[in-house]
C-alpha cells in the first residue's frame, strides 16, 4: 500500500511488521516517511511469532532470506520470540546470519520536552553485534554444571571498532570510549581492548580511553555527558544502551542500526510489548529512528532531514505518548495514529528549541577495509581435558599422575577455573567439573596429536571419559591459554 510502485528511482526494501505493537509502529512508521518523500518499493515478509508456531524453528522461512538478500535493506519491527520450546532469538539470527557486525545506537536527550536527570547526554553505542556471549554455544557437561562459551575475534573486533572510530571522524564526534572487563577475562575482552588501543593511534583526531567496564558503566549512568561514542562487546553493549537509552528519556525513543558490508536492518531497541498492542497507544518513535537511519543509508539524506525535523518539532510541540507524556510538559497524550498524524502535519517544519539535524543527501554507507596480519607460529603443547567426577582432589590428582606419564605430566586441576592440585586448599568449594592439564614433561616443548590420543585413550580405559578438551597451544612463543586462578 505505502510502495510508490510507478516512481522508477524507489528503492526496494524488506520490510517485517512484527508482533505485538510491531504493525501498529511500523504503519505509523511507514505513513510518516512515506508523506516526508521517502521513495520506496516495499517488500513485506513474514517473520516470528506466526512463523514459529507454523513449526518452523528459525522463525524465518527461505523466501524471505531472499528478499533480504535481494533488497540488502531491512526495517524490521520487534517481534516475539515464544516461550520455552529452545527457540533461538531471530534478532540475532539475522545479525549474524548477514554479518551485520556494528549496531549503532543514539542516544541523545530532548530536555527538556521528555523528562531525563542527564539534559546534556548524546551519547552513541556502538555494539559489537556477531559474537561473544551471543555465540549462543551452550552446553550441559557435568549433573551440575553448564556453559556459554565467550568467542571474541580479531577481525570481529577490528571491523567494529573502526567503524566506530569511522563514525566519530564522518559525525563529527570528539571521543570514543571503550569498556571491557579485560582485568578478568584478559584474553577475550583482552584482545577487544588491545585492537581498541591499536586502530585508536590511527585516528589521532579522535580522543580514546578504556574504562573497566564496571566502573565505566557506573560513570555511564551518573555522568553521561562525559561520554560521547562508546564501542562495546555485545552483551555490555545490549545491557547499556538499554541504560543510555533510558536515562536520555526512555528505552521507547532509540532506534538501531544493524549494519553489515553493504547490507542493513533498521529497528527499534525495545521489544514486541504483547501486553499494549492492539490498543494505539504504542510509541512508534524508536522505529522512526531506525528508518530515519535508513533513509541516511540508501541515500535520501533529504527525505530523513525532514522526517527526523518534523518528529522533533512535534516532540517539542509536546505532543507525547503515554509512556513521555508528563503533565508538567506535554500539551497533548496521544495515540500511534495520532502521534504519526502530528509527525505529518509538521512535515518541512524544524524544530526552535531542540537542535535541528541536517543529513547530506548521497551519503556513501562507511566501508571497512580490515588490515591483513602475519600468521603467528602455532605450537600444540598440552591439552586441558575436563572430567565429570566427584571426590577428592588430591585423590583425583594422584590418580591422574600415573595416567599422566610418560609423554606428559599432570600440570594441574582447577575447578571452576581455581587450583585444587597441586597444593590446593580444603576450604575451596568444588562441583563435579574438573579441569586436568596436561603439559609436556619437558616445560616449552611441543606435543603431537598422536601423543594426545593416547594420553585420551589412557583416561578413557582408567575411567576418566573426557566431558571436552581444549588444546592448549603458543602463538609464536607466546601461550594462548589462562593460568589458572591461584597458580
Ligand atoms: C536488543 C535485544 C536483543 C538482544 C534480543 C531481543 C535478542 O535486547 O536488540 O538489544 O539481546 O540483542
Ligand atoms: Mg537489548
Amino acid at each position: 500500500m505505502q510502495s510508490n510502485e510507478q516512481d522508477k528511482s524507489a528503492r526496494p526494501i524488506t520490510v517485517a511488521y512484527g508482533d505485538g505493537i510491531g504493525p501498529e509502529i511500523m504503519e505509523a512508521t511507514l505513513s510518516i516517511i512515506m508523506a516526508g518523500g521517502a521513495r520506496l518499493k516495499i517488500e513485506p515478509i513474514q517473520i516470528g511469532e506466526s512463523v514459529y508456531l507454523k513449526g518452523i524453528t528459525s522463525g524465518i522461512e527461505p523466501s524471505a532470506w531472499e528478499s533480504l538478500r535481494r533488497t540488502r535493506v531491512f526495517l524490521k519491527a520487534p517481534i516475539t520470540t515464544p516461550e520455552g520450546g529452545g527457540f533461538k532469538s531471530l534478532n540475532v539470527t539475522i545479525r549474524k546470519t548477514l554479518g551485520l557486525y556494528a549496531n549503532v545506537r543514539q542516544c541523545p536527550s530532548y530536555a527538556p520536552f521528555v523528562y531525563t536527570k542527564h539534559p546534556e547526554m548524546d551519547v552513541v553505542i556502538i555494539r559489537e553485534n556477531e559474537e561473544d556471549l551471543y555465540g549462543g554455544i551452550e552446553h550441559r557437561q557435568t549433573d551440575e554444571v553448564v556453559q556459554c562459551l565467550k568467542l571474541i575475534s580479531r577481525p570481529g573486533s577490528e571491523r567494529l571498532i573502526r567503524y566506530a572510530f569511522e563514525y566519530a571522524r564522518r559525525y563529527g564526534r570528539r571521543k570514543v570510549t571503550c569498556f571491557t572487563k579485560d582485568n578478568i577475562m584478559k584474553m577475550t575482552d583482552g584482545l577487544f581492548h588491545k585492537v581498541f588501543d591499536e586502530v585508536s593511534k590511527e585516528y589521532p583526531d579522535i580522543k580514546s580511553e578504556h574504562w573497566i567496564v564496571d566502573i565505566g558503566a557506573a560513570k555511564l549512568a551518573d555522568t553521561p555527558e562525559d561520554f560521547d561514542v562508546l564501542v562495546l562487546p555485545n552483551l555490555y553493549g545490549d545491557i547499556l544502551s538499554d541504560v543510555a537509552a533510558q536515562i536520555a528519556g526512555s528505552v521507547g525513543l532509540a532506534g538501531s542500526a544493524n549494519v553489515g558490508d553493504g547490507i542493513a536492518m533498521f529497528e527499534a531497541i525495545h521489544g514486541s510489548a504483547p501486553r499494549r498492542a492492539r490498543q494505539n497507544v504504542a510509541n512508534p518513535s524508536g522505529l522512526l529512528l531506525a528508518a530515519v537511519q535508513m533513509l541516511v543509508h540508501i541515500g535520501q539524506g533529504q527525505v530523513a532531514e525532514r522526517v527526523h525535523n518534523a518528529w522533533l518539532k512535534t516532540i517539542e510541540d509536546g505532543i507525547h505518548t503515554y509512556d513521555i507524556y508528563d503533565p508538567e510538559v506535554s500539551t497533548e497524550k496521544v495515540g500511534t495514529r495520532e502521534f504519526a498524524e502530528a509527525v505529518i502535519s509538521r512535515m518541512g517544519q524544524k524544530p526552535t528549541k531542540l537542535k535541528a539535524v541536517s543529513y547530506p543527501d548521497k551519503l556513501p554507507p562507511i566501508q571497512i577495509k580490515l588490515k591483513p596480519g602475519k600468521k603467528p607460529d602455532k605450537k600444540l603443547v598440552g591439552i586441558d581435558v575436563f572430567l565429570d567426577w566427584q571426590g577428592n582432589p588430591e585423590v583425583l590428582g594422584k590418580s591422574l599422575e600415573t595416567v599422566a606419564g610418560p609423554e606428559f605430566s599432570l600440570t594441574m586441576i582447577t575447578n571452576r577455573g581455581t587450583k585444587v592440585y597441586p597444593g590446593g586448599m580444603p576450604e575451596t568449594f568444588c562441583v563435579d567439573h574438573w579441569r586436568c592439564r596436561f603439559q609436556s614433561p619437558r616445560s616449552e616443548e611441543t606435543v603431537s596429536d598422536e601423543d594426545i590420543l593416547k594420553l585420551l585413550t589412557r583416561l578413557v580405559r582408567s575411567g576418566y571419559p573426557p566431558v571436552k578438551t581444549e588444546g592448549l597451544f603458543t602463538f609464536d612463543g607466546k601461550p594462548g591459554f589462562s593460568l589458572g586462578q591461584g597458580q
